[in-house]
């Protein structure tokens, strides 16, 4: 295939998704990401009711040193990088523990990526920084970085984005990256307990500011640039909350008055008034549960640590052969 015969095959392929998913109602939470999707969520990151990032960010300044001492890591590899703001407590700590180190932000956002890794080198000379764009929801295909063992790092509770079938797949898809001796950690929010009110978990996503409401819009923006689509944004409302029967927050796109929506090539789908778009969910966890999605990708928890209300907990497992 020619390169451009392998663009419009990835072309049709994203129609084709698009349109079943329309008419299932479940878009992809990977079509947030666009340079704007990643800028307005490292605005959610910062926002009062957002607490998720503070509190992982908290663990992190707590214990990161002590980690990269006893785990000396030769590689850090960073799944869903983002700006890897946080990142940066682990690459102090890395900085020290292993200079000469390499860091591998890993991201489907390629520009996004590019800016993070272009700053990093700036901030980080004594690291070498080799920027890989992946799926992961596809078999990871790494090239060689550094010297072992290799830290897989997959932060952000970005794990919960993926309905659990999807989850195991993507811990498979890292386990089947690692090698014995390399460690995983994971960053995961979790379900609501004494120290974290439904109230609070629900808050983080419909902040005052509105500004999950405008991440949650932006996907219709991403769709009519990269696949044609014809959505008209300010006919959906941002709708968001906590479903306990599945353990994770939903998050939809509103149409109260309904709309017709046309997928080039593919056709219309009529939206009937209240229809409702799944747009994302993000899964809450409980050391139970992140035990056995981990046993179900080969995976063996061997630590765990949680913040003080128990609202946010960071696990670190190895491959189990
Ligand atoms: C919830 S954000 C977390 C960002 C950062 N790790 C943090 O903790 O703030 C999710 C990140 O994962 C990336 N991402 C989402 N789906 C992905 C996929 N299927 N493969 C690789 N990266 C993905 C997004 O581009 C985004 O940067």
């Amino acid at each position: 295939m020619t390169p451009e015969s392998t663009a419009e095959a990835v072309d049709e392929q994203l129609r084709d998704e698009v349109w079943d998913r329309l008419q299932a109602r479940v878009l992809s939470a990977r079509w947030f990401y666009d340079r704007r999707g990643s800028e307005l969520f490292e605005r959610i990151t910062r926002l009062p009711e957002y607490y998720p990032t503070r509190t992982e960010l908290a663990i992190l300044e707590r214990h990161a040193s002590e980690w990269m001492r006893q785990l000396r890591p030769g590689a850090l590899v960073e799944l869903g990088a983002g700006s890897a703001r946080k990142t940066r407590v682990l690459l102090d700590a890395l900085e020290v523990e292993r200079p000469g180190a390499v860091y591998v932000p890993l991201d489907v956002s390629a520009d996004f990526l590019r800016a993070t890794a272009e700053q990093l080198r700036s901030e980080y000379p004594s690291l070498r920084i080799e920027p890989e764009v992946a799926d992961l929801t596809r078999a990871l295909r790494l090239h060689p970085h550094g010297e072992p063992p290799t830290l897989f790092a997959l932060l952000g509770s970005t794990l919960g984005n993926f309905p659990p079938p999807a989850a195991v797949e993507v811990l498979r898809h890292i386990r089947d990256a690692m090698v014995e001796g390399d460690t995983f950690l994971l960053g995961a929010d979790l379900r609501p307990s004494e120290g974290k009110s439904v109230e609070e978990l629900e808050a983080a996503y419909n902040d005052a500011a509105g500004v999950t409401a405008e991440f949650n819009l932006n996907m219709l923006a991403v769709l009519n640039e990269r696949v044609g689509t014809n959505f008209d944004p300010t006919l959906f409302l941002h709708h968001a909350f906590y479903d306990a029967r599945h353990g994770w927050i939903e998050m939809h796109l509103v149409t109260p008055q309904g709309c017709t929506v046309r997928v080039p090539g593919r056709g219309s789908v009529a939206l009937e008034p209240g229809a409702s778009l799944r747009t994302e969910i993000s899964a809450k966890y409980d050391r139970r549960v992140l035990v056995e999605l981990f046993e179900a990708a080969g995976l063996e928890m061997e630590h765990w640590v949680t913040d003080e209300r128990g609202r946010y907990a960071m696990a670190f497992a190895h491959r189990l052969d």
